[in-house]
């Protein structure tokens, strides 16, 4: 696949005699393909039954005059008018019981029978019409799916799913505890939707009862896709492919289990607080590279600036090229602007665009002209290639949503916990796979995981993982949970405490940060032992866990003074296994400068290399086959590589590079 440049297009907001202006303006723009459709199903089915997909034929057909590549999105996000007023069950219901009101998007029920069967006749439609259509390349299914419904409809469908999943309500009330409270069962029917709303009258629901729906939404929106899907590969030609764009970190679903039916994965990414933060904004890419373990399109991203944010301010000039650069960096085939030209009314208006209302380019469009130039003198280098990391962090939905619902200290953002890991491998240039807590680890040499809810498959390929001698990080909290949210009645980290060689006594959120004390060689080192590592001593903050080390495990740092039980216990431990493996237990959220000294000593133990040594802060560097993609922040830096180099961007060969604010180079050795 070539490396796509694109914008989403909406030739339906427009006359039909403006549209050659923009697909001339799209070719000067150096785009390869756009996407259209995904909120046009007014346009297509104007009243019910009664289609109308001329308009969206000329659309591709002068696209594709143009030299540009199609991916149409099913439409099913905005449901028309005539169809949420004559079904008003096909709408979405809040926790409160009131159904959504026309007008926005998103507003249907993903569970309602009557949505899905329209949704499948619009698809089908579209199918039939470009399923053999080589100007098509590809399908979106829906967009961004989000919308959660409390309807009667998705509580009987849960209630079912229940049914289906326990087999019978004795064991559902055994694994939820239901006896808790008096929440006994006794037909399936009792069974309620969790609701935090008026409705909970503000007391929790069961934590079990909460991540089991949570997993039923996944289950709806597994199917709710399944539905588009089917009719588009009975329709459509192998060559054409299918994706969904997903939100980055958006935890409403298991985007693991919904991604599985999909050919590649796609995301939208926005900079809600303003400017490219490659600590933070790659994360996202290495997510949904993760979702199929292989490259992915960012299906939107933003022309400068978003409506949405609390301060829409544009990416300064040059920012928004080093933008798609680190999203190629990250492992993207296609990157594509929201959006091409705006709408003279609707809720967008205020949004980045390429183009403005009156047809002729912004500012922005000769940066995003030169991402294009970019792609064209460089994507040969790039075809066929990945990110190779060593390192994997591993993520799961259901580990973050039992965390969320019971934080037990407010600051505990498991997202955020994630992030305290990811920054310091990317602030080092280390690339890394973010992957799911069920993923199989051959082939790393680190993996860092916190299986908050462990079941048995997790455990067991992480204790094979050290067994062949990887070196596995636990964060807090992990191993404390089953399957079904109940607590493991061994102390955590239950099913591992052998592979760490470590069990948690007791665990303390933290009103006050408490000292560490990182232990040196001449204490706590067995006999024989390599000296202890040299970190700075640092503070626990929002977590603690008391840890008992057990028989050999080494403790690399203890708690100073604290609340008087912490004191001088273990806080870091070490067991070192005959394989050469390792496991270290973290039994703390370590303030930032000690998580980022333990990740540097942690990562040059397993052996783990950056991509490129030694570059100056705020360049960062990612490699994708033979190439090396340097994309520097702000300040204008010069980057000094262990080799002479070729840039194939600027044409230079050299040791030696000067990269401008927001500046970028591929190079490969000369
Ligand atoms: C995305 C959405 C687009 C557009 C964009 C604006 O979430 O998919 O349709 O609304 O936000 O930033």
């Amino acid at each position: 696949m070539p490396l796509h440049l694109g914008a989403a297009w909406y030739p339906e907001h427009w006359p039909e005699s403006r549209w050659p202006e923009d697909v001339k303006l799209m070719r000067d723009a150096g785009l390869t393909v756009v996407r259209v459709a995904e909120f046009a199903w007014s346009s297509l089915e104007p009243r019910e039954g009664a289609f109308n997909l001329g308009w969206l034929e000329r659309a591709v057909a002068l696209a594709a005059d143009h030299g540009l590549a199609v991916v149409i999105g099913t439409s099913t996000a905005a449901p028309p008018a005539w169809l949420t007023q004559s079904y008003p069950d096909t709408l979405a219901v809040n926790e409160d019981g009131r159904p959504a009101v026309h007008g926005a998007r998103c507003h249907y029920d993903v569970t309602s029978e009557r949505y899905l069967y329209f949704c499948r006749r619009v698809a089908e439609k579209l199918a039939i019409c470009f399923g053999h259509d080589a100007r098509v390349i590809g399908w979106q299914i829906d967009n961004e799916y989000n919308t959660v419904s409390y309807s009667e409809g998705a509580r009987r469908a849960f209630q079912e799913w229940l049914r289906r999943q326990y087999g019978s309500l004795d064991a559902l009330n055994g694994a939820w505890t239901t006896v808790y409270w008096s929440q006994t069962y006794t037909d399936w029917s009792q069974i309620p939707l969790p609701v935090q709303g008026a409705h909970g009258f503000g007391q929790p629901h069961n934590p079990a009862l909460r991540l089991k729906w949570r997993q039923f939404v996944t289950e709806a929106y597994r199917r709710f896709q399944h539905n588009q899907i089917e009719v588009i590969r009975a329709n459509a030609m192998p060559s054409q492919w299918i994706t969904h764009n997903f939100m980055g970190f958006f935890d409403g679903f298991d985007h693991y289990l919904v991604s599985e039916e999909l050919d590649f994965a796609s995301w939208d990414q926005y900079y809600p607080a303003g400017h490219l933060d490659f600590g933070r904004d790659s994360a996202g890419h290495d997510l949904t590279r993760g979702f199929k373990r292989r490259n992915f399109w960012l299906m939107e991203t933003q022309p400068g600036n978003v409506n949405w944010a609390s301060v829409n301010g544009a990416q300064d000039r040059g920012e928004t090229r080093a933008a798609a650069w680190n999203a190629v960096a990250h492992g993207a085939e296609a990157v594509l602007y929201w959006q091409w030209r705006n709408a003279l009314n609707g809720q967008e208006q205020y949004h980045g665009s390429l183009i403005a209302p009156d047809g002729a380019p912004r500012p922005i469009f000769d940066e995003i002209k030169r991402i294009g130039e970019d792609f064209r003198r460089v994507g040969a280098l790039l075809d066929g290639t990945t990110v190779e990391a060593q390192v994997a962090l591993l993520h799961s939905y259901d580990d973050r949503w039992a965390l969320d619902f019971q934080r037990h200290h407010a600051d505990f953002d498991p997202l955020l916990y994630l992030g305290s890991f990811y920054r310091p491998l990317s602030n080092r240039n280390i690339a890394v796979d973010i992957l799911p807590a069920r993923a199989t680890l051959d082939g790393y040499k680190l993996v860092i995981a916190a299986p908050h809810i462990l079941d048995e498959a997790i455990a067991v390929e992480l204790i094979r993982f050290v067994e062949r001698g990887g070196h596995l990080v636990l964060g807090v909290r992990s191993g404390m949970k089953t399957p079904d949210n109940a607590l493991w009645p061994q102390r955590q980290p239950a099913l591992l405490q052998a592979i760490a060689g470590a069990h948690v006594e007791e665990y303390y959120a933290l009103h006050e940060p408490v000292p560490i004390h990182v232990a040196t060689s001449r204490s706590h080192k067995p006999r024989g032992a390599q000296p202890a590592p040299i970190l700075p001593d640092g503070r626990a903050r929002i977590w603690a866990e008391w840890l008992v080390p057990h028989d050999d495990a080494r403790v690399l740092a203890t708690y100073g003074r604290a609340n008087g039980y912490l004191d001088g216990q273990a806080a870091i431990t070490l067991k070192q296994h005959a394989s050469g493996g390792r496991a270290y237990y973290l039994g703390a959220w370590l303030d930032d400068a000690l998580q980022d000294a333990l990740i540097g000593w942690v990562t040059a133990q397993a052996g783990v290399e950056p991509v490129l040594p030694n570059l100056p802060a705020g360049v960062h560097a990612m490699k994708r086959g033979d190439a090396y993609i340097l994309i520097n922040a702000a300040e204008a830096k010069s980057v000094t590589l262990p080799w002479r180099a070729h840039d194939h961007l600027s044409g230079k060969t050299a040791k030696r590079f000067a990269l401008a604010p927001w500046g970028v180079a591929v190079v490969t050795q000369a």
